[in-house]
């Protein structure tokens, strides 16, 4: 790992200077102080990460009651289990007692979780089932003393997760995202690969390169020649309007063309981005693959191609690149102030069978190929940035439109900074 430098000149009044700053010069990317600052990292994490709803998992990853698996994030660790009555759950991977983690492996199957510490035991929906020689402390009760719970949210078989247990219920703003996705049917699809960039960069780098396509042109040869985000809206429109005109009778799927745009601060509810929209791939290409053929079965209920892939927001961090055959999630996930998860994750029709009906390297070759790239390109930014002389520079106004609104959002979610804080 690179060691980058992360020693600021930092106060809160430090930060309620360097967010003003940054808004005055609106439309620019942002100052190192904001990828080197410690305080402003724990800022984040209280005011963005931990109020956001964020992919945890998929559905098929817990099929069987007692199933489970860890969701990582920053410092924190989160069980997703199904209880013995098939009930899904999500709470801290934290003992009440004195706060060893109750739970090691990162999947597996278990009707009980047994802190190693003192060996106080949880049962499968997170009471508190043994509290060993605990009734000589006069008043304690079982009933207090549960794992914590986190709130969580299944739709079409994605698990999302929401540290903030007040958060508003997500269901009516991913309802708006039923008719583009539904015709994939994730709720039964299958997971054929997952692979796990460790990113040395901040979260805010990897995230704000994903929403721009200025770099595609340049970083990334495969998705250029395919995917026609990587041109200006005016010289993609003859070929989108095509598909577009072509794409609900091709595919056999109502509503797949629906543009929903709600990112951001255009979010109903915070840390609840919901957006789809579809974009054409060049002639010769009918899905994200190395030679533009399919490279597993039709997803759900399509009926064929049309020469498309849709573009899905879920949440801040959460998105999905999903063409006819198959399915692509990517997820940022910060786990300190200098390094990322991104995960991502290709989905085939659930009954799609290895070796047979494709293969994980035809599947996951284009988007391994181009994170690879964007690894590279981000950790060189990471560098640039982090670099005593960095000035920032301006945004494009249409490739970099997206990065630009979620500097404004991010800015606003970490201010205003008072003498309180
Ligand atoms: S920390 Fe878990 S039993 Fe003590
Ligand atoms: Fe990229």
């Amino acid at each position: 790992m690179k060691f980058i430098a992360t020693n600021v000149d930092d106060s809160y009044r430090v930060l309620g200077e360097r967010i003003s700053a940054q808004q005055e010069r609106s439309g620019f990317a942002l100052d190192s102080y904001f990828y080197r600052s410690h305080l402003t990292y724990q800022r984040e994490l209280e005011r963005i990460i931990y109020k956001s709803w964020l992919y945890a998992g998929h559905i098929s990853q817990i099929p069987n009651p007692g199933d489970y698996f860890l969701f990582d994030l920053g410092e924190d660790s989160i069980i997703i289990n199904r209880d013995a009555s098939g009930e899904v759950h999500a709470m801290h991977n934290i003992c009440r007692h004195r706060g060893a983690r109750v739970c090691e492996d990162l999947r597996g199957n278990r009707t009980s979780f047994v802190c190693p510490y003192h060996g106080w035991v949880y049962n499968d929906d997170g009471s508190l089932k043994v509290a060993r020689d605990m009734n000589l402390l006069e008043g304690f009760n079982d009933a207090d003393f549960g794992l914590k719970p986190v709130n969580y949210k299944v739709f079409e078989g994605l698990i999302f997760i929401n540290c903030d247990i007040e958060a508003p219920d997500w269901s009516s703003e991913l309802e708006k995202l039923s008719k583009p996705i539904q015709g994939y049917d994730l709720a039964n699809a299958k997971i054929a690969e997952s692979t796990l960039y460790k990113v040395d960069a901040n979260w805010k780098l990897c995230l704000e390169n994903y929403l721009e396509c200025y770099h595609c042109a340049t970083s990334h040869r495969a998705y250029a020649k395919s995917h026609s985000l990587k041109a200006l809206a005016c010289q993609a429109q003859p070929l989108n309007d095509a598909m577009m005109a072509r794409a609900e009778e091709a595919t056999a799927v109502e509503g797949i063309t629906d543009e929903i745009v709600e990112y951001y601060s255009l979010a109903k509810q915070f840390g609840g981005c919901v957006c789809h929209s579809r974009y054409a791939l060049y002639d010769g290409y009918v899905t994200g693959s190395e030679d533009g053929k399919p490279v597993a079965p039709l997803m759900g209920g399509f009926k064929g191609y049309d020469g498309g892939a849709s573009d899905f927001h879920l949440g801040p961090l959460t998105f999905m690149l999903n063409y006819p055959d198959h399915c692509v999630l990517y997820r940022f996930i910060p786990r300190s102030l200098t390094q990322t998860d991104m995960q991502l994750v290709w989905f085939v029709r659930g009954d799609a069978e290895e070796g047979v009906d494709y293969s994980k390297k035809r599947v996951s070759w284009l988007w391994d190929q181009t994170t690879q790239e964007d690894e590279f390109i981000i950790t060189r930014n990471s560098e640039g940035v982090n670099s005593h002389f960095f000035e920032p520079g301006p945004f494009h106004p249409e490739f970099e439109e997206l990065s630009m609104m979620f500097v404004d959002w991010y800015l606003k979610a970490l201010g205003p900074v008072s003498d309180k804080d």
